[in-house]
């Protein structure tokens, strides 16, 4: 018998039979602990139209195709506009990182980020792209999808690519309604301040909310002659501020602030009645975004690391040494160890031998006794 343990959230069961067969019978034989058996059979929806709820199989894992665990030890009320808007009200930063695909975004979701970007930074840092003009909207969607899979709390938002909704606000709208149909986010973003106003106000007026994205805007790097910081003189940074009126206006819910001097972006913060979310512009916005490969250290030495980003893990360093210790042990046969392998009665085992070599010397014999013809 499989003990259920339904909990608040996540997954329908979707496993074989055969498997679940096969699970049972050597069950009694494993020994890893209890809470690393259960989940173990459950994948995610596929179908992530639907809410996500937990279902846990307490069982032996035979196989790795599960990547999940157990859910956050508190649950977690899911965040919408208004969760974010009463932060905001309450002066409580509110925090995002970006999420390429499901493992990065079930990290954060664990993590208990309130917001969680699919930014099209992906291009570079998933996709290995030179730059994010690269990147099509299919590839988005994609990404889109599997983080949405992972994140049944914090508020997604999928970044529309360059090329995807700069023509007309009718192009960007249609671009937004993919976002959310197909890519299951909850709201997107797009860079571009006063002269994005009309777009933005299309997509919101369709009932899709906007993240805006204003200062340093990556798409852009060619017409800003790179990525350089924003709003550093007097007139660039009044022209910040009429962006930042200018989405607001047009009903962006938020807006991105890059690469800005946290002067003016403190003082533009204080105008508005939307939050900021910083990156690269100081601690006087109402919240802040990091991309996440960047802050958890997963790239190697001697990368190029912009001077706001603060690195506070190592994932590289570690990754490397679990794999090369990995290669070593496969090479000096340590790995497996007795531990990684699966028991089988003594009789059964000799029974088997016996069986198989009494088989072989018949097979033998029959073959000399051929010759001899
Ligand atoms: O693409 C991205 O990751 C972004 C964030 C840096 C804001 O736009």
């Amino acid at each position: 018998m499989h003990k259920q343990v339904v909990t608040s959230s996540v997954f329908r069961r979707s496993y074989s039979t055969s498997r679940s067969a096969l699970s049972r019978s050597s069950r009694a034989s494993s020994t890893q602990p209890v809470l690393l058996r259960t989940a173990s059979l459950i994948t995610p929806l596929q179908h992530h139209h639907q809410p996500q709820q937990h279902v846990q199989i307490q069982q032996t894992r035979h196989s790795s195709h599960s990547p999940m665990g157990l859910p956050p030890s508190t649950p977690r009320k899911k965040v919408t506009l208004n969760t974010l808007q009463s932060m905001y009200k309450k002066g409580e930063k509110i925090t995002m990182i970006t999420a390429h695909d499901f493992p990065s975004a079930h990290v954060a979701e664990h993590a208990g980020m309130d917001m969680i970007l699919v930014g099209d930074s992906l291009a570079m840092v998933a996709l290995g792209m030179e730059d994010t003009s690269e990147v099509l909207v299919e590839e988005m969607l994609l990404h889109c999808r599997s983080v949405a899979r992972a994140s049944s709390r914090a508020f997604t938002v999928g970044d529309m690519p360059m090329g995807s909704y700069e023509i007309s606000p009718q192009q960007a709208l249609s671009t937004a309604i993919r976002f959310i149909k197909e890519g299951r986010v909850s709201a997107v973003k797009l860079e571009g301040g006063a002269e994005m106003a009309p777009t933005i106000r299309a997509i919101t007026t369709a009932g899709i909310p906007v993240l805006a994205h204003i200062g340093l805007t990556p798409q852009r790097q060619n017409a800003l002659g790179g990525f350089r910081v924003q709003g550093k003189s007097k007139e660039s940074a009044k022209r910040l501020l009429r962006d930042a009126l200018a989405v607001q206006e047009a009903g962006a819910f938020a807006v991105v602030v890059e690469a800005v001097p946290q002067e003016v972006a403190a003082f533009i913060t204080g105008l508005l009645k939307i939050p900021t979310i910083g990156i690269g512009a100081g601690n006087g916005t109402s919240g802040q975004v990091l991309v996440q490969v960047d802050m958890t250290g997963n790239f190697p030495p001697g990368r190029f690391l912009p001077k706001f980003v603060k690195k506070y893990g190592d994932v590289w360093g570690e990754a490397l040494r679990a794999i090369e210790t990995y290669r070593d042990e496969v090479k000096t046969g340590a790995y497996p160890a007795e531990e990684h392998t699966y028991p089988m009665p003594k009789e059964e085992v000799e029974a088997f031998v016996g069986d198989v070599k009494r088989l072989m010397t018949a097979k033998a014999m029959e073959v000399d006794g051929e010759g001899e013809n």
